[in-house]
């Protein structure tokens, strides 16, 4: 459900991993879009020489869009990557549960919002299960496997079990503010943005810092240009309002820097030019 950023990826991951896959977008022309970026991906990987033409051939071949929540129904598994936004996805998996058969697994990728709020509108909140890819899924191994007190045993291996067999390395994980990876991530990126202004350092020695002396594969100005400072402040917010430490609110520095348009990677320019 939703082929942007997140679910073209997943839709990737999906159809490579062999799986017949339906890609809901709100227009065919977006689910198109998505539909492109798998290509091209692919393409990239066939020249790199990580998969042959007829295999990316077969892949593409395996992804049906649609506009129809109910083309669904007959999915054994739902993904979700729509706006990260509590009524439509609750909308969205009261619907789900209505129109899937009852043994089908609902899962959410949502990064901020609790997995057991969306599924309040579901008449079977124990099929539903958080499964939380990163950016870019089909490049970052990582899967969180999110239970609510809801979910039941069987739901939670499934989705665990899809992941894996789908390549990924799942990790199995609470219902709980920011899951794992978010929880330590969120709070640590905006300590690094705060020592920009509290320390006078720029953007360039704090990333050459952390990499050289901490041993990260990325800086964290160039981290938080990648994710899109207005991704990064929307669960910055999410997670204070849940948490409530000051260190989880977004910096002011970010706040402006979104407030000018100043995104990151996708709009050019975010602490570096692209
Ligand atoms: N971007 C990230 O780094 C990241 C990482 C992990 C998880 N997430 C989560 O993944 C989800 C999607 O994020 P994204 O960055 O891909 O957003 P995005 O804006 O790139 O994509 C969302 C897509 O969903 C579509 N959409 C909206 N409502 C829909 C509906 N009812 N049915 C089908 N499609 C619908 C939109 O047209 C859009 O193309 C969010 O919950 C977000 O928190 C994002």
């Amino acid at each position: 459900m939703g082929l942007g950023t997140m679910g073209a990826g997943i839709a990737q991951i999906a159809v490579a991993a062999g799986h017949e896959t339906i890609g809901r977008e709100v227009t065919l022309e977006l689910a198109e879009r998505g539909r492109a970026t798998i290509d091209r991906y692919l393409s990239r990987g066939v020249e790199k020489g990580r998969l042959t033409q007829a295999e990316k051939d077969a892949a593409l071949a395996r992804l049906t869009l649609t506009t129809e929540v109910a083309d669904l129904a007959g999915c054994d598994l739902v993904i979700e990557a729509i706006v990260e936004e509590l009524e439509p996805k609750q909308e969205l998996f009261a619907e789900l549960d209505r129109i899937t058969r009852p043994d089908a697994v609902l899962a959410t990728n949502t990064s901020a919002l609790s997995v057991s709020a969306i599924a309040e509108r579901a008449q079977h909140p124990e099929r539903v299960v958080g499964m939380h890819f990163f950016n870019p899924a089909p490049v970052l191994p990582l899967v969180e496997i999110v239970r609510t007190p809801k979910s039941s045993d069987a739901v939670v291996d499934l989705a665990f079990d899809w992941a894996e067999s789908a390549g990924k390395r799942p990790v199995r994980c609470n219902d709980t503010p920011g899951f794992i990876v978010n929880r330590i991530l969120i709070p640590l990126l905006n300590d690094c943005v705060r020592v920009l202004d509290e320390a006078g350092v720029t953007p360039e020695d704090l990333d050459t810092a952390m990499t050289n002396g901490a041993g990260w594969p990325m800086g964290p100005c160039a981290l938080v240009d990648l994710v899109g400072i207005d991704v990064h402040v929307h669960a910055s917010d999410a997670l204070h309002a849940q948490l409530g430490e000051d260190r989880m609110a977004p910096p002011e520095r970010l706040v402006a820097m979104q407030r000018e348009g100043k995104l990151g990677r996708k709009s050019g320019e975010g602490f570096y030019r692209y």
